[in-house]
């Protein structure tokens, strides 16, 4: 028989002492982790938590932050500056290990026996002078989202370039128009002025063979004429393939607009593809993926790399147990869990050849490639000053997107920016 009470008097309230059979007194912590949650995250991780929470006593409770990774790292941000020990455990961004690693603890020596099985590239994006500041728990890369039925319908193939994007969602979404669904949009994707943008502009600069915002020897790129036509041609699209508000939309803005069935094309996550296949869905079984396009005349597509991981807090008070619960999340189980559950793609190698996950997620052995060769947003050659250069770029972009100032204009102000926030031969 276990028997367990809950002794509020002597603990701490965070606390619950658990009598186990064998005797032993063991402390049960509460412990809390902050995430921002898209789609049915908050239901998918609180279900693979419980193995976790039987096995040890302890239980997970969830701060939910807002959903644009933007505002969730100023809050990070604050919180983490305080010194906050409410806080066990935090999801962190590929992009946020350099600028946060102060404040985590090195899981270096808990994750020793596991770290081989993640991709050496993930483990190595979360090692910051020689400390593992954060446990992969799933990496990001997107895909062009399209409706096979309607390019079926008016003979149309899966556009290989920008241009031919823009020319098929135009043809399709004016047709579908015509025919009596008013509401029908050519393109979704993410233009609100946050973290997003980035993504979505540096797949459109990367691919029209515009570099990466800083190159990763530190040099600044931006301003070039490759870049400038790629973003021309998104400001192109605003108000004619995607609707005027695209420039306040994040994820979920588009992929709501997409699952009604309002959407010829969608570019966003994978965590979309298995909401958009559930049965709640309007475009159930009727679409698929392909890698994104490339600018005319290029023919390297790109996909950013996204990602999200977990952080033990310096601060927190139960750090034994949040270490146990980060481990947890990287491991095999808790990530076949969430690529199954939430079509998120795992950073453990073996799961790429996981029957179960493949049959109930094909995007995801498809996807590997992909993230393999998807390119990073330039946070290692930026390090701490990554978060202004990535504002200052989605800043000009979101401005030539919105008619205020030409792509041009806005890419040669950028570029005197960088140097200024350079300020000097290194960053
Ligand atoms: C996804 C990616 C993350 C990126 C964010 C931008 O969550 O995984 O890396 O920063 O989208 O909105």
């Amino acid at each position: 028989m276990t028997f367990s009470f809950k002794a509020a008097a002597l603990q701490s309230s965070a606390a619950v002492a658990l009598l186990a059979v064998t005797g032993t007194a063991v402390l049960a912590d509460e412990i809390t982790i902050a995430f921002g949650s898209v789609g049915r995250d908050t239901e998918i991780m609180q279900e693979l938590w419980k193995p976790w929470e039987e096995a040890t006593g302890h239980t997970v409770k969830l701060v939910t932050m807002p959903s644009s990774t933007t505002d969730q790292f100023g809050q990070y941000r604050l919180w983490l500056a305080a010194q906050n020990s409410d806080v066990d455990l935090y999801m962190s961004d590929v992009i946020w290990a350099p600028q946060l690693a102060d404040h985590f603890v090195d899981l270096t020596e808990a994750a020793k026996d596991v770290a081989p099985r993640h991709f050496p590239a993930i483990i190595e994006s979360q090692t910051v002078d020689g400390r593992l500041v954060a446990m992969p728990v799933f990496t990001d890369a997107p895909a062009l989202y399209y409706r096979k039925d309607l390019l079926e319908k008016y003979g149309k193939s899966v556009p290989k370039t920008w241009e031919e994007l823009t020319a098929t969602a135009k043809e399709v979404q004016d047709a579908e128009r015509a025919a009596g669904n008013a509401d029908m949009w050519g393109f979704v994707w993410q233009g609100n002025s946050y973290e997003g943008l980035t993504c979505d502009a540096l797949e459109w600069v990367k691919s029209s063979g515009g570099g990466q915002i800083v190159e990763p020897d530190g040099t600044i790129s931006i301003n070039n004429e490759n870049a400038v036509k790629a973003i021309e041609l998104a400001a192109s699209w605003v108000g004619t393939i995607s609707p005027e508000g695209v420039l306040a939309y994040q994820e979920e803005d588009s992929r709501g607009v997409w699952q009604t069935g309002n959407a010829v094309f969608m570019r966003n996550w994978p965590y979309a593809y298995g909401l958009g296949n559930a049965d709640d869905s309007a475009v159930k079984g009727l679409f698929d993926v392909a890698t994104l396009p490339t600018g005319q005349g290029h023919d390297t597509s790109a996909a950013t790399l996204g990602g999200w991981n977990v952080a033990v807090s310096k601060y927190s008070q139960s750090q034994e147990a949040a270490v146990s619960l980060a481990m947890y999340m990287g491991s095999e189980e808790f990530q076949k869990g969430n690529a199954i559950e939430g079509s998120k793609l795992p950073t453990i190698i073996t799961l790429y050849d996981d029957a179960d996950i493949a049959s109930a997620q094909p995007i995801i052995p498809r996807w590997k490639d992909v993230f393999l060769q998807a390119v990073p947003r330039p946070s290692a050659p930026t390090r701490v000053k990554y978060n202004e250069v990535s504002s200052l770029f989605w800043n000009a972009v979101h401005n030539t997107l919105s008619g205020q100032g030409t792509a041009a204009e806005n890419l040669e102000e950028l570029e005197v920016m960088l140097e200024d926030l350079k300020g000097g031969d290194s960053w």
